[in-house]
């Protein structure tokens, strides 16, 4: 028997993790649960807009599925939209169930979810239907199943615990080499590498965007989950469609300061540093157009006006009014010493959420049998070329309920054969690592030459230059990886390189813009919609993945 064995191993703590965790959990199944920091460190935390749902007596789950389609530029799933968007108020009533204190409007009465909730809007909604919880949603929904999950007996949680490499039958030289059967982790405070058996894993490790220099993301999205699958012999798609949030505080200090989509929802305008709006002349949708479209048109005026940033401005807007519905970002731009209820704020773009990733099904199987991805790890379909705003936690709660109901129905069958004895982790070749300094460059390189060459625009000449740049830092760290004890910086470092190279791959592969790829070269959109999807060269496919399209 393993040292280290549970029915499922869980890696990752946000809305995707700990949901499927408390779903499990409730099961009676044995759950190991390993987040790299805190447990609830993870973009979820940071949430502010809030969750897209159908509310609203006058909304329907035909418009929100169009909304989704319309930004996705084509690329959607329409299996997967249908899912989570008819998901959705289940998924919300589950939430509030938990005690999740959503905020109510105004008013004499309180009807539950067919009545008094605020629901904001924001950009690509042509309805009000984002719910949230002030401008604080994730906070409030992890602390919330952060406190469900921390009282269950059968979950092991292990915090600053950072998954390095899943284990696999091809690892094991198993004939059918399709089996996931654990994972490697380094304990990082005790500087100690154990393995973790189980009879499912799930990848529940987020997103990849501090691949770029600015990001509105916390230090854990270093795409681990995604680089882990990969090198596992899973598929990856879609990666090019790296999400750029439009409005981020500008501040030398302000490391990431997101300035919710919400603002611009509740009446915000976008101004050029002399005061003239401009979104006008870009869509008419105006301030609310999707995502790509807004990030695009301010990239452009900074370029054409050489400014350092574009200007949010919500100051015509009743003072109380803005700080009812935006406390925790207004206290933000005053620690940095702006006044958003007198005076616009600078804002500019950043890397904010990847649309691309694990390939899966909707009950979020991979292409390794007992390999799970929920969450932004993962590639459901659901995105397309640019994720609506506000659907990812509603994703991270829809397919982790369908994951568990999956995952528990395979545990009850019988296995076929006895679980084997998983290696220990080789450190025999290996000694401490002589220069650290190579770790902190290559990082620092990688990011800036994506935010540089693969970011919001995008060039042939731009990407062919950051792919000869990942070659040579891909062999250095290669080599540095085969030679040095590990640490969670050199892990991290291995993985976010592997994400720029997937990313450079995918938008390279794509010959024209969609949704957030657009490069000069390829301006226009095709006809036919594709997927990009990456096959590693260890690919053993065996699991039931539904069709994709794929050039
Ligand atoms: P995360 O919440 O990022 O959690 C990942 C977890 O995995 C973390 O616990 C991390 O520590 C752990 N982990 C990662 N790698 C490893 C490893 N190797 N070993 C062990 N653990 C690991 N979406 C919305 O729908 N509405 C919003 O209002 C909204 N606002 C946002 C605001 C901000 C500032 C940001 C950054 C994102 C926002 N998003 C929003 C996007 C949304 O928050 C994320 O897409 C979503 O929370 C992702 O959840 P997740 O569980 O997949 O990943
Ligand atoms: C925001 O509040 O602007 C973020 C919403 C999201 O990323 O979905």
């Amino acid at each position: 028997m393993n040292k280290n064995h549970s029915d499922v191993l869980i890696i990752g703590g946000g809305a995707a993790g700990l949901s499927l965790a408390l779903q499990l959990a409730e099961q009676d199944i044995s759950i190991t649960l390993l987040s790299k920091s805190d447990l609830t460190e993870g973009s979820s935390l940071y949430a502010q807009g809030g969750i897209a749902a159908v509310l609203d007596k006058d909304d329907n789950f035909e418009n929100h599925i169009s909304d989704t389609h319309v930004a996705g530029a084509g690329l959607c799933k329409d299996d997967a939209v249908r899912k989570v968007v008819e998901g959705a108020p289940d998924a919300i009533n589950w939430l509030i169930d938990k005690g999740v204190k959503f905020t109510i409007e105004e008013g004499p009465e309180y009807d539950g979810v067919d009545g008094n909730y605020h629901l904001t809007r924001e950009g690509g909604h042509s309805h009000r239907r984002v719910i949230h919880a002030k401008d604080a949603t994730g906070r409030e929904v992890e602390t919330t199943l952060e406190s469900h999950v921390r009282q269950q007996p059968n979950v092991t949680i292990l915090e600053n615990h950072i998954a390095i490499d899943l284990i696999t039958s091809q690892k094991l030289k198993k004939k059918d080499s399709s089996r996931c059967f654990g994972a490697y982790a380094l304990d990082i405070d005790n500087n100690k590498i154990e393995t973790y058996s189980a009879r499912a894993v799930i990848l529940s490790t987020g997103g990849a965007s501090k691949a770029y220099l600015y990001t509105t993301n916390p230090d854990t999205s270093t795409g681990d989950g995604i680089a882990m699958a990969w090198r596992a012999g899973c598929r990856i798609a879609n990666m090019e469609f790296v999400q750029f949030h439009p409005t981020c505080l500008y501040h030398p200090y302000a490391k990431g300061s997101l300035i919710s989509e919400a603002v611009r929802g509740e009446g915000g305008l976008l101004r050029l540093p002399n005061g003239d709006r401009f979104m006008p002349e870009h869509h008419p949708q105006e301030e609310l157009a999707p995502r790509d479209i807004v990030a695009r048109a301010i990239d452009y005026e900074m370029k054409k006006g050489g400014f350092d940033s574009v200007f949010l401005d919500i100051s015509h807007k009743d003072k109380d009014f803005i700080l009812d519905h935006f406390p925790n970002i207004a206290e933000s731009c005053e620690s940095y010493g702006y006044d958003m209820t007198s005076q616009p704020i600078p804002v500019v773009p950043a890397a904010h959420y990847t649309c691309g990733g694990i390939l899966t099904d909707l009950n979020g199987r991979t292409d390794l049998k007992r390999l799970y991805a929920v969450g932004e790890s993962s590639c459901t379909g659901l995105h397309g070329a640019n994720r609506l705003a506000s659907n990812s936690l509603l994703e991270c709660l829809v397919i982790a309920e369908s994951a568990a109901k999956d995952i528990a129905t395979r545990l009850n069958r019988p296995e076929k054969e006895q679980f084997p004895i998983l290696p220990e982790w080789d450190e025999s070749k290996v000694s401490d690592p002589d220069e650290r300094i190579v770790v902190s460059h290559n990082w620092d390189e990688t990011r800036r030459f994506m935010w540089d060459y693969v970011g919001i625009v995008r060039t042939k000449k731009r990407l062919e230059r950051a792919q000869n740049r990942i070659k040579l830092l891909q062999e250095e760290i290669v080599e540095y990886y085969g030679n040095f004890r590990v640490n969670s910086d050199l892990i991290e470092l291995r993985n976010l390189a592997t994400i720029a190279e997937l990313t450079i791959e995918c938008a390279m592969t794509r010959k024209e813009s969609r949704g957030l790829h657009y490069t000069l070269d390829y301006p226009e959109m095709s006809d036919f919609a594709t997927d990009t999807i990456l096959t590693p060269n260890n690919f053993v496919g065996h699991a039931p993945i539904r069709e994709w399209s794929s050039s």
